[in-house]
């Protein structure tokens, strides 16, 4: 063990880079951010040249005494923490071993007990990567990243894809201490085992974590909103520095075979054709006209309820299940029939307002208790998407149950699922259409909000795909370009 690593730590709490304090005179506290300021509340004048010294960093320990000067700072750094304004330093003898960066907005780092004997072992969903010049650990799993300071520590991870008792990681060079070794448990990069345990694919997690490749994971959480820190839709991050692709792409050098003159003039549009030609996305609903329960019911009925249920006799590859498929009215990878719908209902004539899942097998809905709040933010990050002011009369979620397909596919589980959205995604707006009604798809979604309001970890279901739904307002369009 190296002398430094039988020093202390010290976990501080710190504004992250481009964040200011601004305290008053008379104690009231604003975070300052790219212009904006979020007001804080106000503290004590102890507190206040106490606060201060979140620039530079605070102990934990020198506020979680839960009494006077440190409650109030605790109150503090917990409410910049859940607006993602804070990160953690971790230092010892002087150097910092790492910075922890919070992916979720609930993250406060716990350091569980470790003991000597314990078994650890590397998570399969961690992984190392360069980002700009800085060394960072990540897992989807994690509710932070750290950015590694000291490279021996990269020695310690290699070690660790095998495990490792603590008291024999004690007596490498590069044993790190075991703070850092806990907080890496608490984000789940680190987990313990069984001392004869191999800590492979079935140890971590749950049935449905097994079925999980690497890459979907790190797809999955890295592609929707709620479980990292980074800048998610249309920001144009290349803007400055790539031109955008032409719309069409140039032709290739080939003789060019006109398609025109073998339309022909005289037959009709077909009725797929004029639907297809009609269908347009609408983000603004009628206020005064809401859907109805009938038409809600129709539309599901024509889009997404169960036709009827195939059982196939087990086959020399499916570990003796008998595989049972569904008929319904659009087409899915493998008919697994992943999908859900649930419907967050702002407005329908018959249906009170509130969050239902849909029972395609039984063409039902049934109601989700839901906190009043979060159904609210699922509404406003649709009008956020959509670049509207009001929320859409009904809310469609569609959320995958995951291990449908990968039970079955490996490499393009997610992939596929994702397709099957799509596809999905046009069945909606073309019943919509037919129907009269108005809807437009939305591509993002927030899978913490989503693993909030239903109580399901994210790897089990969750959301990969919105579609918003009602009768459209009889103005003209407007809204984003999603
Ligand atoms: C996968 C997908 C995601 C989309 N996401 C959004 C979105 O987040 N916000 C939005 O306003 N429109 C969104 N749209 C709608 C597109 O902006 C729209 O289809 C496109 O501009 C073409 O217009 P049209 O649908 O009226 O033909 C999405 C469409 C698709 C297919």
């Amino acid at each position: 063990m190296r002398a430094s690593a039988r020093r202390p730590a010290t976990l501080s709490a710190r504004l992250i880079g481009d964040v200011t304090l601004d305290v008053r005179e008379d104690g009231d506290v604003a975070a300052r951010i790219e212009g904006f300021s979020v007001r804080l509340g106000r503290l004590s004048a102890g507190a206040s040249a106490r606060a201060g010294a979140l620039r530079a960093g605070l102990p934990l320990t020198s506020f979680a005494s839960g009494r006077g000067v440190g409650k109030e700072i605790d109150v503090l750094v917990r409410a910049l923490a859940k607006r993602g304004l804070i990160e953690y330093r971790l230092e010892r003898g002087r150097k910092d071993q790492a910075v922890i960066e919070p992916q979720v907005p609930d993250y406060w780092p716990s350091l569980p007990t470790l003991r000597d004997t314990d078994t650890l072992v590397l998570s399969r969903f961690a992984y190392l990567r360069r980002r700009a010049s800085e060394m960072v650990l990540e897992s989807p799993r994690a509710g932070a990243l750290f950015r590694i300071a000291d490279a021996r520590f990269a020695a310690v991870l290699a070690l660790l894809a095998t495990p490792r008792p603590i008291k024999w990681l004690r007596r490498q060079a590069a044993f790190p201490g075991v703070e850092l070794l806990a907080l890496l448990v608490d984000c789940r990069i680190l987990f313990k085992v069984d001392a004869r345990d191999k800590g492979l694919r079935p140890t971590e997690g749950d049935a449905s974590l097994v079925m999980w490749d690497f890459h979907d994971l790190v797809f999955h959480a890295r592609s929707t909103e709620g479980r990292h820190a980074n800048p998610t839709g249309g920001v144009y991050p290349h803007a400055d520095a790539v031109p955008p692709l032409p719309l069409v792409r140039p032709a290739w050098p080939g003789k060019r075979i006109d398609l025109r003159p073998a339309l022909r003039a005289d037959a009709p549009l077909s009725a797929t054709a004029k639907l297809l030609r009609e269908r347009h996305s609408v983000r603004d609903f009628d206020p005064a006209r809401p859907i109805t329960l009938t038409e809600l019911s129709c539309f599901l009925d024509g889009t997404a309820r169960i036709q009827s249920i195939v059982r196939m006799p087990p086959g020399p590859d499916d570990g003796g299940e008998t595989a049972e498929y569904s008929m319904r009215p659009y087409p899915a990878a493998g008919a697994s029939y992943e999908l859900e719908l649930y419907l967050a209902v702002d407005a329908c004539d018959g249906l009170a307002h509130g969050f239902y899942h849909y029972d395609a097998g039984e063409h039902a809905l049934v109601p989700i208790e839901v906190d009043a709040r979060e159904l609210d933010t699922l509404f406003q990050g649709a009008q956020l998407a959509m670049g509207v002011s009001a929320p859409p009369q009904v809310l469609i979620t569609i959320a995958a149950r995951f291990g449908r397909v990968s039970w079955k596919y490996s490499s393009l589980a997610y992939a596929l699922i994702l397709k099957d959205a799509g596809v999905l995604l046009q069945t909606l707006y073309l019943m919509a259409t037919d129907m009269g009604l108005g809807g437009c798809a939305i591509g993002s979604t927030n899978i913490e909000l989503f693993a909030k309001m239903t109580g399901i970890e994210f790897h089990v279901e969750g959301p990969i795909g919105q579609f918003a739904l009602g009768r459209s307002a009889a103005t003209a369009e407007s809204g984003a370009m999603g």
